[in-house]
């Protein structure tokens, strides 16, 4: 073949890729634009490291004839595949292209996004999933729903072995749903996300309710009540920001290790602090936010699912340079109790840091599981079981912190010794016991308090007594529940030589196929 023929075949090809990139056209793009959504490649160009983007599929065509569909061939049929690097580490990437057919989802768009993860797996890399989308394509009928079901295999069969991460970023409506809900982490951008199983129309005509789309699936709905959002940003650029930030904190698979990032901060830090925030009355409530952020290296908290059960604070941060998952009672909400939505926040972040190799930090100041017919109707019983197997199935070093009160079940429930804690550190102001003071004297010296001359007097005498008894760690630490009582201001120090040490701990094979968490 001469060279100009080359040339001539090399032209074709960038004529047809160039008409493929226009995707919708110019002006379904400016639409896009003009409802403050960037589009599908503008997308993954923020997101990705500079020119690592490589797209694959481009010239995918749907084998759809009915409806029309014959005369149309959307390009790349709706959705942008590839590969590239955030931080010069290997990430798979779909987004869809709303821009063409609603970014709605056919056979072969599903097929294209089956191949990604597929590689994905392969390459032991993260997925990060961009949804804009009307859903099943629905002049391609049940061969979209087919692509979602094998959609959601892969999610499934994925899970645990890489990560999984989806950008809500537009509509995502219907069945869609349920493969952000099979991945790890969903971000949701304010006025923009909107997800739910079945939309306002269909409320409307099913029950008679009238709900907006943003109250019904909105970002903010997700980040407080449905607790379905991992984070809330303002807009797609702080939303990219954001992903790549957790990705800093994470393996690309399940047989690597975190990261380390830098280790500026000393190992031998005192935090001094502590002594100021947590009171020693233990009506008190003190923002255990501010514990944290002085317990890890400097600016290295990264909370996840914020706005979502209050009581019970969740996120990433790094400890010497190490990722570490922390878990800590809140007392600013509720005291600090477990309930049905902390019980479930708990457990899926803990099974994740189990999957992906990193260690769990508790810090426990905890008077109970919240009591009231809601809870009980709601399954706090089924919910709360969930903290207890996952700590109990988690692999990773494990150390707890007894700050303050570490009450009954919910003392058990993070993560004490009896459930595989590797270390339990506990403060001088630890109180461990089966409950507290005023209702333990209350159903133990019942009789006792009725028959004194003086009611008050005697039940303020046993409640002192009780006290005295319980609220101490040294009761725990004499049975060697708790291995060392420190003074807080060391407990990063502690912290730090107790991951380090328990790191190489080994723990092998279970002998059966799964347990069954209750879920
Ligand atoms: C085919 C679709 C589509 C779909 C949108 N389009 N959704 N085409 N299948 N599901 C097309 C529109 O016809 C239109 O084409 C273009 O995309 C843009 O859509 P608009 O309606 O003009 O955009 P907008 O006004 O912004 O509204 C967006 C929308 C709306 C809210 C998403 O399009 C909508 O309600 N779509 C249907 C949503 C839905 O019910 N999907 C099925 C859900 S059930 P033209 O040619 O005019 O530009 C489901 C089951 C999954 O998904 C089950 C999995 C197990």
């Amino acid at each position: 073949m001469s060279r100009k023929k080359m040339e001539e075949l090399i032209t074709s090809l960038e004529n047809k890729k160039e008409k493929i990139l226009l995707g919708g056209g110019k002006s379904a793009i400016d639409k896009q634009h003009k409802s403050g959504k960037l589009t599908s490649r503008e997308r993954i160009f923020l997101l990705l490291d500079e020119n690592s983007f490589e797209e694959t599929d481009l010239f995918i065509e749907h084998r759809s004839t009915r409806f029309g569909m014959d005369e149309k061939k959307p390009p790349a049929d709706g959705v942008v595949t590839g590969y590239g690097t955030i931080d010069g580490r290997p990430v798979f990437i779909y987004s869809q292209d709303f821009t063409v057919m609603g970014g709605s989802l056919g056979e072969m768009h599903a097929q294209k996004i089956c191949k990604i993860m597929d590689m994905a797996l392969k390459v032991g890399a993260p997925i990060i999933a961009i949804n804009d989308s009307g859903g099943a394509r629905i002049q391609e009928g049940i061969d979209s729903l087919s692509g979602y079901g094998q959609i959601f295999y892969r999610n499934t069969l994925n899970s645990g072995i890489v990560p999984q991460i989806a950008i809500i970023a537009g509509p995502c409506a219907g069945g869609a749903v349920y493969s952000p809900a099979l991945m790890d982490y969903i971000f949701m951008i304010q006025g923009t996300s909107k997800m739910f199983v079945t939309g306002p129309q269909v409320v409307k005509a099913a029950t008679g309710e009238e709900v907006t789309a943003e109250e019904l699936g909105g970002a903010h709905t997700h980040a407080t009540k449905s607790g379905v959002a991992s984070f809330v940003s303002r807009n797609e650029e702080e939303c990219f920001f954001e992903v790549k930030k957790l990705l800093s904190y994470l393996p690309s698979n399940n047989v690597e290790e975190p990261p380390v990032g830098e280790r500026q901060d000393p190992v031998d830090r005192k935090n001094s602090s502590f002594l100021d925030i947590v009171s020693t009355n233990p009506n008190r409530p003190y923002n255990v936010k501010k514990i944290i952020e002085d317990l890890v290296d400097q600016d290295s908290f990264f909370e996840i699912q914020k706005d979502f059960a209050k009581n019970l604070i969740i996120g990433f941060a790094r400890m010497n340079g190490h990722t570490v998952g922390i878990v800590a009672n809140q007392p600013y909400h509720l005291a600090g109790c477990l309930d049905i939505d902390s019980g479930d926040k708990a457990s899926r972040f803990i099974r994740f840091c189990d999957a992906f190799n990193i260690p769990l930090v508790t810090l426990v100041d905890v008077p109970g599981f919240l009591p009231g017919s809601n809870q009980e109707f709601g399954g706090i019983i089924r919910h709360g079981a969930k903290i207890l197997y996952a700590y109990s199935e988690a692999t990773v070093p494990k150390i707890t912190v007894i700050m303050r009160k570490a009450y009954g079940g919910a003392y058990l429930a993070m993560c004490c010794r009896d459930l595989g804690a590797d270390l339990v550190l506990a403060w001088p102001t630890a109180e461990i016991a089966v409950m507290g003071a005023e209702g333990a004297v209350n159903i133990i010296f019942r009789k006792e308090i009725e028959a004194a001359l003086d009611a008050q007097i005697e039940r303020e005498k046993l409640l002192e007594e009780y006290r005295q008894e319980f609220y101490n760690p040294y009761e725990a630490a004499k049975r060697g529940y708790v291995d060392q009582v420190i003074d807080p201001q060391e407990t990063r120090l502690k912290v730090i030589r107790a991951l380090e040490i328990f790191w190489s701990k080994r723990i092998t094979g279970k002998g059966k196929k799964h347990g069954n968490i209750p879920v």
